[in-house]
């Protein structure tokens, strides 16, 4: 990973969600809001529970978890995400900020929660460095990635199609990989390392219903960050190819498409 520039990696990834953050709802959100209440298991979620949601996106998270009647605040570093959280969830305190320098006093959470954010961020380990400080003793951390592609299907099929057609050395800004903490031993060792103690790692299964066989592509052309840059450095007849292949694959595939997520959980000691 010594070719990841942290900073740079960052500004791409947040020039991305400030671009897609009003289409995410009606692409990757279908899949990504199943994993919400084993996230909220995970982090024993119950009323008057004190959650950040951090990389909240729209919102889903800190949702779920004030309708059990916990306190929530969502944080997000896209000012664009945070306006899609706030008109969405009106009575929520979603802010803007950063997961990797978390704004907030010590032990001021019971749970630190982050779905699909991890494998989105320049510095994963300060993330769980902060979530560590800012959870009360005994408090809960969790958080969701996807799992490799030879499980999670729809990135099977599109990067499977990417490396028969396409060229995957475009320049793109190295980031961390994309499927790291999809194992479950990495997942662990990062939540140890940060001082985490009953670390645990399931597999959640989630299912894509897509409306057409056209859905995975336009949803990763337009409603990705890393994928999509990847998909539109490719040459216009590169990417028609690439285009029909993904096609074909979903067609193959069905139009139900396993898309598990990989949950990795730890308590404060
Ligand atoms: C895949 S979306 C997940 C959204 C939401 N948590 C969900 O459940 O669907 C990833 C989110 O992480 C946010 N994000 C990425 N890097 C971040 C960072 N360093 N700090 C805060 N948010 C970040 C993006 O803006 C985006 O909203």
């Amino acid at each position: 990973m010594s070719n990841v520039d942290p900073e740079t990696f960052r500004q791409f990834e947040h020039q991305g969600w400030q671009e897609i953050a009003s289409r995410y709802h009606g692409g990757f959100a279908a899949v990504t809001t199943q994993s919400v209440p084993a996230l909220l298991e995970a982090g024993r979620v119950t009323e008057a529970t004190r959650i950040l949601d951090v990389a909240c996106g729209p919102g889903y998270v800190a949702a779920a978890a004030a309708a059990r009647g916990a306190v929530a605040i969502g944080i997000d570093f896209s000012s664009e995400m945070v306006e899609e959280a706030r008109g969405r969830y009106p009575g929520i305190d979603f802010r803007e900020g950063d997961a990797e320098e978390l704004a907030f006093p010590d032990s001021s959470f019971d749970a630190v929660l982050m779905n699909f954010g991890m494998l989105h961020l320049a510095r994963p380990e300060q993330a769980l460095q902060g979530a560590y400080r800012v959870l009360r003793p005994a408090g809960r951390m969790a958080f969701t990635v996807w799992d490799t592609p030879d499980h999670a299907v729809g990135f099977g099929i599109v990067l499977g199609a990417i490396q028969k057609y396409g060229d995957l050395s475009v320049p793109i800004p190295p980031g961390p990989p994309f499927f790291r903490f999809s194992d479950p031993e990495e997942s662990k060792r990062v939540l140890i390392a940060a001082g985490f103690v009953n670390v645990a790692v399931i597999r959640v299964p989630q299912v894509w219903r897509l409306p057409s066989p056209e859905t995975l592509f336009e949803v990763m052309y337009n409603g990705s960050v890393r994928n999509a840059a990847l998909l539109r450095a490719q040459k216009p007849d590169v990417l028609e190819t690439i285009r029909a292949e993904i096609r074909v694959r979903v067609e193959k595939a069905g139009n139900e498409l396993s898309m598990p997520a990989v949950l990795a959980s730890g308590q404060k000691l």
